[in-house]
């Protein structure tokens, strides 16, 4: 009922402990999904990009400024929210939503510079409020509307530890484990500001810019504190003037298309780098088959990798999330097993020869649609209409349905999601990688095309695979990690998640080919017993290793 998932809600946002069962959890998201209707991927970054353009980035002093701060900038126009979050723990900021654009450049014209001879004068919609020098004539309320406090802490790992322990089932503390680490609408406000900052700066050179985040930031997986992929368009004049007698003057772009794409980033770093206030850190990569800008928005604390023109980048987070709002247990699944490679050092936020985020997020995709839980890309193309249609890049063909509210049956399948997790352990660990590929697209696996060590098909460019990178080592690492964690969950009757999501090294450790298990983690001892249990313990576990090698053999 709506009352349950108020309840449920509020559980989880002030960090208590969670009443919720499976069905709870199963009644509270059939009713927040009847509540939130499914709203079409382009429909929800416009309404984010307005929101940036209609919001200003406020440096205070501390939370105690807020009520100052409401009160000075009501004079400039109507305020819809303010959302308080700090960066580094000791640097606050506020992001105040105005009710109409016109309202942000009321205060842009009205704000000045510190020092004018030392300081590049830039001028963006990212101020610090300087204390005051003389008393003002505004009256200062005490009380602040709509102000929501620390948005952007993330949960330490004890505070998650002692959330996911007062679940009371697994399947509960993988819905809390999604539900704390989600990012929230502030972290998406701030990513979205991010966005906004650099279409403000270059729009005088291109008025039709658009810079557009894709990746885990839009895509229904991202987690609190994730990093933002960007993708900046220098797009032309509208269609409709193509035939006006005025045409513009411009330069002709380098017949070396590659060249031209580096010269062009090259220029856009420099003027980050050296005139945006905020950004630091700017690091080029040019000579990647990607070429990206990574940098880092010290006034949002967000991480950034920025690229150019890449449109099915865009593309596929909408399919992403997409899927991720399909079925309420598509997300819950996806940030546990995104957590557990993590803690088993599958996943590595370094790029390098391992599983990414990404790829793994498509396994279980691609498992979900071997419970019928989820449509193959194939019948969403099917059931596209002609707005559908995208085109990106000029050759890859990106049409499917968009809007989920027409997918004509959902599934019937009504697998709880620890059973989903265990599930997917065993799918994969009887998975045949050598010979092959997983396809999105098709709903079914295919012949491995060629001889990478993990073949998974890209859903929008099929003839590419997106695992390229992984090697024959990190294929093994993560079989033998599936075998585990599958006999892990199936060994164990204390229900706890936990059990899996230890950092590798504490739970076990392989030693010249040989598994050894660290019992004293295993059966949560204290380390103090734990030589005396050792013996005892070793015997009851090597039976259960026996049994569960018999019965891998069988
Ligand atoms: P996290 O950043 O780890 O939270 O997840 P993410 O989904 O944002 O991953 P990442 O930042 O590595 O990549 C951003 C987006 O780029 C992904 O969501 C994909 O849409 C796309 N992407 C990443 N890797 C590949 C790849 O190998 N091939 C293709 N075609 N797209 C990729
Ligand atoms: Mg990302």
């Amino acid at each position: 009922s709506a009352r349950e998932c108020t309840k449920y809600t509020h559980t989880i946002m002030s960090g208590q402990r969670l009443f919720c069962n499976e069905r709870v959890v199963r009644t509270v998201h059939s009713a927040e999904s009847e509540k939130n209707k499914f709203i079409p991927f382009d429909e929800l970054i416009s309404h984010r990009r307005q929101q940036a353009a209609r919001s200003v980035l406020i440096q205070v002093q501390s939370e105690k400024s807020c009520s100052e701060l409401y009160s000075y900038c009501s004079q400039f126009g109507h305020i819809e929210g303010m959302h308080h979050y700090t960066v580094h723990h000791n640097t606050h900021f506020v992001l105040i939503e105005f009710k109409k654009v016109s309202h942000v450049e009321n205060i842009l014209n009205k704000a000045t510079h510190m020092n004018e001879e030392q300081i590049i004068p830039v001028e963006g919609s990212m101020f610090w409020f300087r204390t005051e020098k003389t008393r003002s004539k505004i009256s200062v309320s005490k009380d602040v509307p709509l102000l929501i406090k620390n948005g952007c802490s993330i949960p330490t790992d004890k505070e998650l530890t002692d959330l996911l322990l007062s679940a009371e089932t697994m399947s509960d503390q993988m819905v809390t484990l999604y539900e704390t680490t989600k990012l929230n609408d502030i972290g998406v406000r701030i990513r979205f500001q991010t966005a906004h900052q650099l279409e403000r700066c270059f729009s005088g050179l291109f008025p039709h810019i658009s810079v557009l985040p894709f990746g885990s930031s839009v895509n229904g997986f991202g987690k609190l504190g994730c990093d933002l992929d960007l993708v900046l368009r220098a797009t032309n004049v509208n269609e409709e003037n193509l035939n006006s007698r005025l045409v513009y003057h411009t330069k002709t772009i380098m017949s070396d298309e590659r060249l031209q794409t580096k010269k062009f980033m090259e220029t856009i770093a420099d003027t980050m780098q050296h005139f945006v206030p905020g950004i630091c850190n700017v690091r080029r990569i040019l000579h990647a088959r990607v070429p990206i800008i990574k940098y880092e928005q010290s006034f949002t604390g967000v991480e950034c990798d920025l690229s150019i023109t890449n449109l099915t980048a865009v593309y596929m987070s909408e399919l992403l999330r997409l899927y991720s709002e399909v079925d309420w247990r598509v997300k819950p699944l996806v940030f546990t097993l995104r957590k557990w490679a993590e803690c088993v050092g599958l996943t590595n936020s370094a790029p390098g020869r391992w599983i990414t985020n990404f790829s793994l997020t498509l396994l279980v995709l691609f498992y979900l649609q071997f419970k019928q839980i989820l449509p193959s890309l194939s019948t969403l193309k099917k059931l596209a209409v002609k707005r559908d249609t995208r085109v990106a890049n000029s050759m890859v063909d990106c049409t499917f349905l968009r809007d989920l509210n027409r997918l004509p049956e959902r599934t019937t399948n009504v697998t709880t999601l620890q059973e989903l997790l265990h599930g997917f352990y065993e799918f994969y660990s009887q998975f045949d990688f050598h010979t092959k590929a997983v396809s999105i697209r098709d709903g079914t696996t295919i012949s491995k095309p060629d001889y990478s060590a993990l073949y998974i098909c890209n859903p929008l460019e099929p003839m590419l695979n997106v695992s390229k990178n992984v090697s024959i080592e990190e294929v093994e690492k993560l079989k033998v990690n599936l075998r585990e964690a599958s006999w892990l969950l199936e060994s164990t009757d204390n229900n706890n998640l936990l059990t899996i999501l230890q950092p590798k090294k504490d739970l076990m450790t392989l030693v010249r080919g040989k598994r050894v298990v660290n019992v004293a983690v295993l059966f949560g001892e204290d380390s103090e017993d734990e030589k005396t249990n050792v013996a005892n313990k070793q015997k009851t576990l090597s039976g259960s290793l026996n049994k569960d090698r018999a019965r891998r053999r069988r």
